[in-house]
């Protein structure tokens, strides 16, 4: 849309969505991630609306705590479409106001933006966004005059035999001249089959006050899918998850098998990524480049360095350093930062922990609230005993350290740098730089005890 026109978005959004059979307001529902009514919400932002008014009812305090930049309006009771936009009557002036659903999440601003043009260019006072299918089932019909002029909308439950053979489909999707509107929305009545204001009896108010209606159609009848059930829900999923696939490809990054991948719409992927079948990545993810990830691993709001790997495992809110390597069978849960030409090898599972560049836990260790330098080696087995039954602590292993094969370091502890641990240490208190900590039993062997016990196995 252009800078000089005024236009408000009203999206509806108080109906119940009963076919969802869902606790969560439907309009709430993810799809890649997104709720449906926030992609309806940056699709109306992104086609350049001045202002947008969302009304609410059914789950109304979630849904506003869900959405940001917008104003609100309230529909106590769903009286129908007309009487949404009635609630949001103080927001109309006679600038342009576009109508959109809440539950049509696939629509693209592109489509908005191509709609007002044929608007303006047209010289409208009323466009609607139509479409022709085969199956018009339950959609309100568009009906035209002898010249072809769009004279008014009937609904499937109202409309006679001949009408429902029309093709043609509101999509829902209007947008109007707010002062018209404004005249209009008073003169709905609820004298139909569903005893609803139909906001598409607008169309005919404007018709018989020699208004002119446009109908703006499209081919691409995906983009004003509604969602009504988890069936469709899925199917809008799949159709977005496509979508975001084929943008990600097309700036340069190889998903090995689209079909197996899922990734959400707020994640962000540098040129020259590779991604390997069963990778699921999530929220704001960032990926940069060179990196491979996968096969088989979920990656969830974090931020993966350059040419890191990431194999079989799962990330949580954790930053890794250029050129790491994680897995296979690797867990971060969330709240790790892990620094540069690291390894976290297969079985190691760390939380809230930072670990240094070049450190390695190679394999089989638990890492928790720990604080890791520089350059240590954390053998295999090792665990960070961060947790006394009732509170965590922390353990620090200084640069350089070398901490042997099953090792406990009993937090609080700090292990100085440049110091080693001995295999099988329980260490419980400080070790100094440059030391070495051995905690162990000494070793006893018996010598001629299996041959006195009468346990020697006869030689053959
Ligand atoms: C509406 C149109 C129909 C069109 C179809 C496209 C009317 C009368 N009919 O029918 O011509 O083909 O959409 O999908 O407008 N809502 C409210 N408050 C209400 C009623 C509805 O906020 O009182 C919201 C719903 O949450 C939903 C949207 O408006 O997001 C559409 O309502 P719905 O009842 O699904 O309209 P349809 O009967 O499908
Ligand atoms: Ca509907």
């Amino acid at each position: 849309m252009n800078s000089t026109s005024y236009v408000l978005a009203i999206i509806l959004a108080a109906g119940e969505g009963k076919r969802m059979y869902s606790k969560k307001p439907k309009v709430l529902h993810e799809i890649c991630g997104k709720a449906m009514i926030e992609y309806v919400v940056d699709c109306a932002r992104k086609a350049g609306v001045s202002e947008t008014v969302v009304v609410v009812g059914h789950g109304a305090s979630e849904v506003k705590a869900k959405l940001d930049n917008v104003k609100f309006a309230y529909q106590e009771q769903q009286l129908g479409t007309g009487h949404a936009v009635m609630q949001a009557d103080n927001f109309i002036t006679s600038g342009l106001v576009l109508v959109l659903y809440g539950d049509t999440p696939l629509l693209n601003p592109e489509t908005i933006r191509e709609m007002y043009k044929f608007h303006q260019e047209g010289g409208f006072h009323a466009t609607i966004l139509t479409a022709e299918v085969d199956n018009p089932f339950s959609y309100g019909r568009i009906i035209r005059d002898a010249s072809d002029n769009v004279v008014a909308i009937v609904e499937e439950k109202d409309a006679d035999s001949e009408q429902r053979k029309i093709k043609e489909i509101n999509s829902g999707i209007y947008l109007f001249d707010g002062k018209f509107l404004k005249k209009a929305l008073k003169e709905l009545k609820n004298d139909n089959n569903q005893n609803e204001y139909y906001l598409t009896d607008v169309i005919k108010i404007f018709n018989d006050n020699k208004l002119k209606v446009g109908a703006y159609k499209i081919n691409d009848i995906e983009e004003i899918m509604g969602v009504n059930n988890r069936l469709q829900l899925s199917q809008a999923a799949s159709i977005m998850s496509n979508r975001i696939l084929e943008k990600h490809m097309l700036n340069g990054v190889t998903i090995i098998d689209p079909s197996n991948t899922y990734i959400d719409e707020g994640v962000t992927i540098d040129r020259d990524v590779t991604i390997l079948p069963g990778s699921i990545i999530k929220g704001s993810t960032y990926i940069e480049e060179d990196a491979v990830i996968g096969p088989y691993t979920t990656i969830s709001d974090s931020h993966i360095g350059k040419g890191v790997e990431v194999k079989n495992s799962v990330v949580l809110e954790s930053s890794i350093g250029e050129g790491t390597t994680i897995g296979p069978f690797a867990y971060l849960r969330p709240g790790n930062s892990i620094g540069k030409y690291a390894k976290v090898g297969d079985f190691v599972e760390m939380k809230n922990s930072n670990f240094g560049d070049y450190s390695k836990a190679s394999h089989l260790a638990y890492i928790g609230d720990g604080d890791v330098g520089k350059g240590v080696n954390l053998g295999c087995g090792v665990i960070f005993v961060n947790y006394d039954g009732k509170k965590k602590h922390r353990t620090k292993v200084e640069d350089n350290s070398f901490v042997g094969c099953n090792v406990n370091l009993v937090a609080p502890v700090v292990v100085g740098k440049n110091s080693y641990i001995a295999a099988g240490t329980t260490v419980t208190r400080n070790v100094p730089d440059e030391s070495l900590a051995i905690g162990r039993a000494r070793q006893e062997n018996i010598e001629g005890w299996v041959r006195r016990k009468g346990l020697l196995k006869e030689e053959e």
